[in-house]
């Protein structure tokens, strides 16, 4: 885009009365998060409140085979939650490789507000965890176990397969736009299933899997997360924005570097969605099959079919 017409765009913008509040979020169980969220927008919450309580929705739901307690494990049958949180200010938690802990999402806020660091990981997040009040729970549930049974009776070769469940990747990734204008996102996931043990994806990556631009807009990422980390998905999507994109242009141009940083790409899925200051809202993917919800400033919480590049 030129600076002209990108001074257009802005010009327009600045004549548009901003639409708020709004919630998206990552696929079908966004539905019910966004739901959550609303309940504190609706009644003059803040966006980060919003956002923690909705992706907590899906951490604690057992039969979300991708999310918190009830994700599918990795190759040694272990549950290790990827989450983090960003606010208006830019400020930002995070933990990754964390074990028994249901809500990871509120560990990664407490991270953000009682230590100086953005990242705490494994057994320390854990330790971290308990020590702030988080209860240690079984996460496998026998759902999930059966599942992994299954993957290992059908993969006697487990350890040395190169090849991982790349379809599972239900990460949920929400953002929001209060009231007052303020933005926040979060992304929770349990990553890709049968996972090497101590794998990391983008959801905990602060620019990757989530990134919040209080100036100008908030993106998260939903696929596999190594193809996502290799294009700073989430902040390409802002960064995008930034330069005068709307929310859906920004999504297919970072779709299409993660394309470019990915040879093979034609067998992931990637998908991203993104909110502006003015909520506007968009959503691109690789693959067709990818849908996200929408909780309009008009008070109706709906699923959008994202468009594709196959
Ligand atoms: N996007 C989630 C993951 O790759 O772990």
């Amino acid at each position: 885009m030129t600076v002209q017409a990108s001074h257009l765009v802005s010009q327009t913008l600045e004549n548009t009365a901003p639409l708020r509040p709004v919630v998206l979020s990552t696929w079908r169980h966004g539905l019910a998060a966004n739901a959550e969220a609303w309940k504190i927008l609706s009644s003059g919450g803040r966006a980060l409140d919003a956002v923690e309580q909705g992706v907590r929705i899906c951490e604690s739901d057992p039969n979300n085979l991708s999310v918190g307690y009830g994700g599918l494990p990795d190759r040694e049958g272990n549950v290790t939650l990827d989450a983090c949180i960003m606010d208006e200010t830019g400020d930002c938690g995070s933990v990754a490789f964390l074990q028994h802990i249901e809500h990871p999402v509120s560990v990664a806020r407490r991270v953000m507000e009682a230590t100086p660091h953005v990242m705490l990981v494994g057994e320390g997040a854990l330790k971290f965890a308990v020590v702030n009040g988080f209860k240690k729970k079984d996460l496998l549930t026998n759902k999930a176990k059966k599942e992994w049974e299954k993957w290992q009776a059908d993969h006697p070769d487990a350890i040395k397969d190169r090849q991982v469940n790349i379809e599972n990747h239900d990460t949920i990734g929400l953002v929001a736009i209060d009231n007052k204008g303020n933005m926040s996102g979060a992304c929770t996931t349990s990553g890709m299933a049968w996972k090497l043990n101590g794998r990391v994806g983008d959801s905990p990556i602060i620019g990757a899997g989530l990134y919040v631009d209080n100036e100008i807009g908030a993106a998260s990422a939903t696929g596999v997360g190594e193809a996502v980390i290799r294009a700073v998905g989430s902040f390409l999507v802002v960064e995008l924005m930034r330069q005068g994109h709307s929310p859906q242009n920004a999504c297919r141009l970072a779709t299409e570097r993660v394309i470019r940083k990915n040879p093979g790409w034609q067998k992931l899925q990637v998908g991203f969605i993104a909110l502006d200051k003015m909520g506007r809202v968009g959503g691109y993917s690789i693959q067709p099959g990818f849908d996200y919800a929408v909780y309009d400033h008009a008070g109706r919480n709906r699923m959008v079919q994202a468009k594709s590049r196959l």
